[in-house]
């Protein structure tokens, strides 16, 4: 099929990508002529694990290429994707800005040519593919198009075998052609049985809010637990596989940390608050899972104070890892954009190390840290380190090595990567999250 996609942002370029991949023909489009001139060039703007690779052989293959030539690019498509971005309303509300959909829309309609079905990629809240129906019609009364919703449930750092391999597609309908060109699409899934649930188009945008605030609920759920397995002195880990084996529950996202953030959950959470404040209700789950998260961040600033003897003040703390998680450099809410202002506020120096992120963290933190280049760079002569994010790299170090250069032997390890025991043998003191 020949596909569309208006927006070559995160999800844009791995969903464009991926179908390129599955043997569609897909064109890339985005208004940023900088970013189409480097896509041209091979130059991937973000860090995606094989997403380089998979662009490079499919535009070899003439599957994919990048234009900002909307027009043209439309009058050709079978499909249309936006997949445009909806941040958080600057007003700070926790609405989603929609500005960009519907400029993409208004954008859309006069080329439109033959049937063509535009598909809502972005997150989107209710009612918007209604209303992007209705701005197509209204400029292009006599176009021949249905709109559905197809939201993603993409991890970054995971999005192509995500994409590859879902659990599920959704896809929000409302006419059988419709129907059956996102069947066309998503064919290439057939052979691994992957379900297809066909919804309403409501549903589908619903959908899509409803995953990610249970998600973040349920890290909030294990993030409290931690707290509290703090307090009494039990293991929050193994508290994890005791409930996490009934299948009714699930093992998954069950990791306790600094707080979840990222372009998703941050944002969507809100963004459903504000959906059924709008309808009347209050979602008080939802709402105390975001709470919930915030408290978190401020607990991990405590946990460092308390390590370091009641104050901050005239300490170097080292933090390995910025990003939200590894294998991104999305710094977008990360927690670490909370916890480091939070210490330096208090007095400490930071010395900071990141695989990926340092570029967007020297936009996001405060100016007076130190970059480092590697882990070990970080800890030297620091009174202690705080493990924020699991990159791999993180995960075996030399142990020795790092004490040898520090002030203090203080492990703050905020993912519960290693044994505390181990720290021990190496003569650190160590705190993890809910394993006290
Ligand atoms: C998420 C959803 O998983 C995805 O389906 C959706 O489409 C977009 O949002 P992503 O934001 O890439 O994906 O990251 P995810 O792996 O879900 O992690 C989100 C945050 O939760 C991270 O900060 C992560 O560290 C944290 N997390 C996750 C935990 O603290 N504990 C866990 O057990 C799992």
């Amino acid at each position: 099929m020949k596909i569309t996609m208006i927006g070559t942002g995160y999800v844009g370029l791995v969903t464009g990508t991926c179908f390129a991949e599955f043997g569609h023909h897909v064109t890339c489009v985005d208004n940023d002529r900088d970013k189409i001139a480097k896509l041209i060039d091979g130059d991937i703007p973000i860090y995606e694990p094989g997403l380089d690779a998979l662009v490079a052989k499919n535009v070899q293959d003439k599957h994919l290429s990048f234009t900002t030539e909307l027009a043209a690019a439309v009058a050709a498509a079978e499909a249309v994707f936006i997949a445009v971005g909806t941040p958080s309303s600057r007003r700070g509300d926790g609405y989603a800005d929609l500005t960009y959909i519907y400029e993409a829309a208004r954008e859309i309609a006069p080329h439109l040519k033959d049937y063509t079905i535009i598909v809502d990629k972005s997150t989107v809240p209710v009612g918007t593919a209604r209303q992007v129906s209705r701005i197509v019609k209204e400029v292009n009364p006599d176009a021949d198009f249905d709109v559905a919703s197809n939201p993603e449930f993409l991890r970054e750092g995971a999005a192509i075998s995500d994409f590859m391999r879902p659990d599920r597609v959704v896809i929000g309908v409302e006419s059988e052609r419709a129907e059956s060109a996102l069947r066309a699409i998503y064919q290439p899934l057939y052979l691994r049985e992957t379900p297809i649930v066909k919804t309403d188009i409501e549903t589908a945008e619903l959908t899509k809010y409803a995953a990610n605030a249970f998600l973040a609920t349920k890290i909030s759920f294990i993030n409290e637990m931690a707290v509290l397995c703090d307090e009494i002195g039990a293991d929050v880990t193994a508290l994890a596989k005791g409930i996490g084996m009934d299948g009714r529950i699930g093992s998954k996202f069950l990791h306790p940390g600094p707080g979840y953030g990222g372009s998703c959950f941050p944002k969507d959470t809100l963004a459903l608050m504000r959906i059924a404040q709008e309808n009347g209700h209050s979602l008080r789950i939802v709402e105390a899972a975001v709470e919930a998260n915030a408290a978190q961040k401020a607990k991990m600033v405590k946990k460092v104070r308390d390590m370091l003897g009641g104050s901050e003040a005239g300490k170097t703390i080292a933090v390995l890892g910025l990003t939200f998680k590894p294998e991104t450099d999305d710094m977008r809410d990360s927690p670490s954009v909370t916890i480091i202002p939070a210490l330096i506020e208090k007095g400490a120096s930071i010395r900071a190390h990141d695989p990926q992120g340092i570029e967007e963290a020297r936009t996001l933190l405060p100016q007076n840290i130190t970059y480092s280049e590697n882990a070990y760079d970080a800890c030297r002569d620091a009174d202690a380190v705080i493990l924020m994010t699991e990159w791999n790299q993180y995960r075996a170090l030399d142990l020795s090595r790092l004490g040898k250069t520090m002030k203090q032997k203080i492990f703050i390890d905020l993912r519960n990567v290693y044994s505390p025991e181990l720290l021990k043998e190496y003569g650190f003191r160590y705190v993890g999250v809910g394993r006290s």
